[in-house]
């Protein structure tokens, strides 16, 4: 009996020692990597940062609120290489919904209701962009951005960028777009809240779908998501790591001198400030309670996006307008250049600079074969 009474203590005791353990240490063998989370995370924030990235690889079924229109069935499945968040290799998607579940799921559905994706919309291919270091970009104040528009404007009105305030799904605020290739998207939180509805159909209490009544009774109540999925979503890319450069020779070096010396830098800014103070959607909160965590890992950090985060129209007249100078951290790892993924050569990324970019193209076009290579070189290692 006592024999007993020791065993079923010292078992209590090792589960409440794993348990003192599990609060202080957690395997993370992918900090600071693409997909991983960024440095300075304590480990309550990396639990929840794993957690929260398996709801980004998950597969969504129509139960679970997927469509009724939809584009793919996961969000890995656009923004997934390499290291979850990445773009690489991948070819550019529909950023519409291209696909009904009453199409692709007939025998779940009465026949007869259907709900149709509109034949009529214009659609064009973008490429999914690469999502690394989404929270440092989220934690650039609004004032530096419009700041850096001053700055410009100061500097040569023909080529200031122009920022544009929308108001967000979620705050209801003003804000400045600082995301989306036309920087649509006020915040991290509201690019998740619309992306979570026109990739994937899930709806939130941010932004629901019209469904037509017969489809009802076969689909799961409006909104799919009480909050616990977007909230998971935006915590796992708030903290998502930003990508480290790349090997650094003196041709880098020098090509990092004539970047700079050409005019590249004015648009993409090598390096940003985040602001002092950083909260985000605790994504374990309690909906319809909110919660929110401060993230000190993402106060006061460089970031180094090679970007100014406005919209610069560097089109040729014929096709883009104006859009987000690319932020080109990260480059290194991606196969296909430009909005719409319209090329996979570096050198015809940069010779498609146009309108605002003519001039600073131009110096580019005119340099010496060492000067471009060592320019090449210096982008290859970002
Ligand atoms: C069908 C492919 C596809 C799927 C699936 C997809 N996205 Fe996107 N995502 C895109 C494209 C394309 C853009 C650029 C849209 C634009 O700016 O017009 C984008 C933009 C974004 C942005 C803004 C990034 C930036 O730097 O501006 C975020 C954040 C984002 N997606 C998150 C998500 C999340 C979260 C999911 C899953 C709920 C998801 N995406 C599913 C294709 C996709
Ligand atoms: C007037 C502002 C401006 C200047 C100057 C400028 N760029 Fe850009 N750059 C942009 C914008 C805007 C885009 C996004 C175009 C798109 O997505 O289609 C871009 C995209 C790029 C891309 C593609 C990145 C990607 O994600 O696909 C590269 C590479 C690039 N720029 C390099 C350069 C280099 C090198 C110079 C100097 C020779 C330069 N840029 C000068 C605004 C500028």
């Amino acid at each position: 009996m006592k024999h007993r009474a020791n065993l079923i203590l010292s078992l209590i005791l090792g589960l409440l020692a794993l348990f003192a353990i599990s609060n202080f240490y957690i395997y993370a063998p992918d900090v600071g990597q693409p997909g991983g989370p960024i440095d300075g995370l304590s480990v309550v924030q990396l639990k929840k940062f794993y957690e929260a990235r398996d709801v980004f690889k998950k597969v969504f079924t129509v139960k679970e609120g997927l469509g009724p229109l939809y584009n793919r069935e996961s969000c890995y499945s656009c923004h997934g290489y390499p290291g979850i968040v990445g773009n690489q290799g991948l070819q550019p998607a529909k950023a519409e919904p291209i696909k009904s579940v009453t199409d692709t799921f007939a025998k779940s559905f009465p026949p007869g209701c259907k709900i149709s994706v509109p034949k009529d919309r214009a659609i064009s291919a973008s490429l999914a962009p690469a999502l690394w270091g989404a929270g440092l970009i989220d934690a650039i104040p609004d004032d530096t951005i419009e700041d850096i528009e001053l700055n410009q404007t100061d500097e040569n009105l023909s080529t200031t960028g122009t920022s544009v305030s929308h108001r967000s799904h979620v705050s209801h605020q003003d804000r400045i777009g600082k995301f989306g290739y036309k920087n649509q998207y006020t915040s991290l939180l509201d690019a998740v809240v619309q992306q979570m509805s026109t990739e994937l159909g899930l709806t939130s209490r941010y932004q629901r779908s019209v469904i037509p009544d017969c489809l009802r009774a076969f689909l799961p109540e409006e909104p799919n998501d009480n909050g616990s999925i977007l909230a998971k979503l935006n915590y796992f890319l708030a903290l998502t790591a930003p990508p480290k450069r790349g090997k650094i020779d003196e041709a880098c070096n020098r090509g990092r001198v004539t970047f700079e010396k050409l005019g590249c830098a004015q648009c993409h800014i090598p390096t940003l400030q985040t602001g002092p103070q950083y909260i985000v959607l605790d994504p374990d909160s309690q909906f319809p309670t909110k919660r929110y965590l401060r993230i000190t890992a993402l106060e006061n950090r460089e970031v180094n996006a090679y970007s100014d985060l406005l919209l610069h129209d560097i089109s040729d007249g014929v096709s883009g307008g104006r859009l987000r100078t690319a932020p080109l951290w990260g480059l290194r790892f991606r196969k296909y250049y430009l909005h719409d993924g319209r090329t996979n050569n570096l050198e015809e990324a940069i010779s498609a600079h146009a309108g605002q970019a003519q001039s600073v193209k131009e110096k580019f076009s005119s340099l010496g074969t060492q000067q471009k290579a060592d320019l090449l070189a210096f982008l290859r290692s970002l």
